[in-house]
């Protein structure tokens, strides 16, 4: 690729956005993509990104969920007189560039940020850009070249300015990867559970985990396997393990409400063939993550995963300790182990400790990490002198909880042992714990607090003399005789 380096308005959709950063970094590393950024405020939706050539720009646009579109440069600036000015002044210097494009039929989109204008609006803005010089046809449906028009008026929905912050207009090069969010959602997939991620940040985590064509890509925390499907649709080879045996065979109980019975192909690999990436699949397969079965020297280039957090699905492993106990069962009965709780701070240390282990040199482990919001300090988060923490997202789950999405790049070092690995949590820190029992109302006392308020409106009802009937057929003929 030679070098021609041009400015690029990057447009972002103005969603995740502490997610935004990492995956730009990511994408950024996982193709070698050499870029100057240009502006320092990463929560606005339009970034002006310098490139080496166009066709990184095309591969950044190839793999990002965040983006929505991206085009090339041709006017900035913080006010419209201004902007007229250089953008007359860039198209006479850089006649020659514009060139390829004059004859070309066009369209040209406005867009205003944080502002809601009319169509007619839109058009008397295109009409003052007359002084560019396309002489193609103006093509709504088909055009060979699109053009876009940007005003930013910040992002204070409460304070819009009269005047734009930014005008910016560009020529669109690519789009970016929106439409999978669309492709992949959970409401068409074939086999989903209660705790399916969707889409968007399935292909987020697929993103931080660099996934490449080829790549082998593990979760050990499978479920229905979202994960995979995201990893497969990026050229990943995927594997799977879970402890849940009627959830790997699709016999677990439907999670649609409108799905009585499962039906009888609704497994994991269906999910890929669904998205034509079966050809990806590798296998999934039941085990104990406490009890990893993987032998010494495999090695993966990527681990993404949503462990157990004990609240929409249980979080348990399998006991090994023998007990006294006398051992009843004959030979021919079926052994079901026993099983224990698997706290997130074993598990923690378990994945974390596996990674070290089984990611080659470079690879990625990206994994969720629930918390209460009262509880975060940075000491929190789970280390290892084998794993570099290189991104750190947060997800609001509610007022009080939240997730971070961790990545970890395994360090170019020997086999660490487990004197290297840090978790700050106290051990008495249990977020199922803190989810049901530590926030300030119980369930239990809001279903009762509702209950009292319920009761006391039904008996100020009465004092005012409405009737309350309880008969169903009373009600009928009420009704009735409203229509008579
Ligand atoms: C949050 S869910 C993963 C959901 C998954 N990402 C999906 O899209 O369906 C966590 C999964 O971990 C599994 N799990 C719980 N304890 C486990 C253990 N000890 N070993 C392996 N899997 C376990 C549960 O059965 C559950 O399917």
């Amino acid at each position: 690729m030679t070098n021609s380096w041009k400015k690029y308005i990057l447009w972002f959709a103005q969603e995740h956005l502490d997610f935004r950063v990492a995956e730009f970094n990511s994408i950024i590393k996982l193709f070698g993509l050499k870029h100057r950024k240009l502006n320092d405020n990463t929560l606005k939706p339009f970034w002006i990104v310098e490139f080496a050539n166009e066709e990184s720009a095309i591969k950044f646009a190839s793999r990002s969920v965040s983006l929505r579109s991206i085009y090339e440069l041709w006017g900035h600036s913080n006010n419209l007189k201004s902007f007229h000015e250089k953008l007359q002044d860039s198209i006479k210097t850089k006649e020659n560039l514009m060139d390829p494009y004059i004859q070309k039929s066009f369209k040209i989109v406005v867009e205003t940020y944080n502002k809601h204008i009319s169509q007619k609006e839109k058009v008397e803005k295109i009409e003052t850009l007359e002084y560019l010089p396309f002489q193609g046809e103006v093509d709504l449906k088909t055009p060979q070249t699109e053009w876009c028009y940007i005003e930013f008026y910040g992002l204070d929905p409460t304070a819009v300015p009269s005047e734009p912050d930014d005008i910016l207009f560009g020529r669109l090069v690519a789009n970016g990867q929106r439409d999978l969010i669309k492709e992949l959602s959970l409401k068409k997939r074939k086999f989903i559970g209660n705790t399916s991620m969707d889409a968007q940040l399935s292909l987020l985590m697929v993103n931080q985990a660099l996934v490449n064509n080829g790549d082998l890509v593990l979760d050990p925390f499978v479920g229905t396997g979202s994960l995979l499907v995201s990893a497969a649709k990026f050229g990943g080879y995927v594997l799977g393990a879970d402890i849940d045996f009627m959830m790997l065979h699709g016999r677990s109980r439907p999670s649609r409400i409108t799905q009585k019975v499962r039906e009888r192909d609704e497994r994991v690999r269906a999910n890929l063939e669904q998205y034509g990436c079966g050809d990806r699949y590798i296998d999934v397969i039941i085990s104990d993550f406490s009890n990893p079965l993987w032998r010494q020297g495999v090695e993966f280039d990527a681990i993404i995963t949503d462990p157990p957090y004990g609240i929409r699905e249980s979080t348990e492993k399998v006991e090994s300790k023998t007990t006294s106990k006398q051992n009843t069962r004959s030979k021919d009965m079926p052994h079901y182990p026993s099983t224990s709780h698997y706290s997130l701070q074993q598990l923690y240390v378990d994945l974390l400790q596996f990674s070290a282990h089984h990611l080659k040199v470079g690879g990625r482990l990206v994994c969720w990490l629930p918390y209460h919001r009262d509880d975060y300090t940075s000491e929190m988060i789970p280390q290892h002198s084998s794993l570099v923490l290189v991104g750190n997202s947060e997800q609001p789950l509610s007022g009080l909880t939240s997730r971070r999405l961790l990545t970890y790049e395994k360090r170019d070092i020997n086999a660490p042992d487990s004197a290297q690995l840090s978790y700050q949590l106290s051990n008495s820190y249990d977020f199922r714990d803190r989810y049901f029992n530590n926030a300030p109302e119980s369930r239990t006392e809001r279903r009762m607090r509702k209950a009292e308020q319920r009761e006391i409106g039904r008996i100020e009802a009465l004092k005012r003399g409405k009737v309350i009937i309880d008969n169903k057929e009373a009600k009928n003929n009420l009704n009735k005789s409203r229509f008579q």
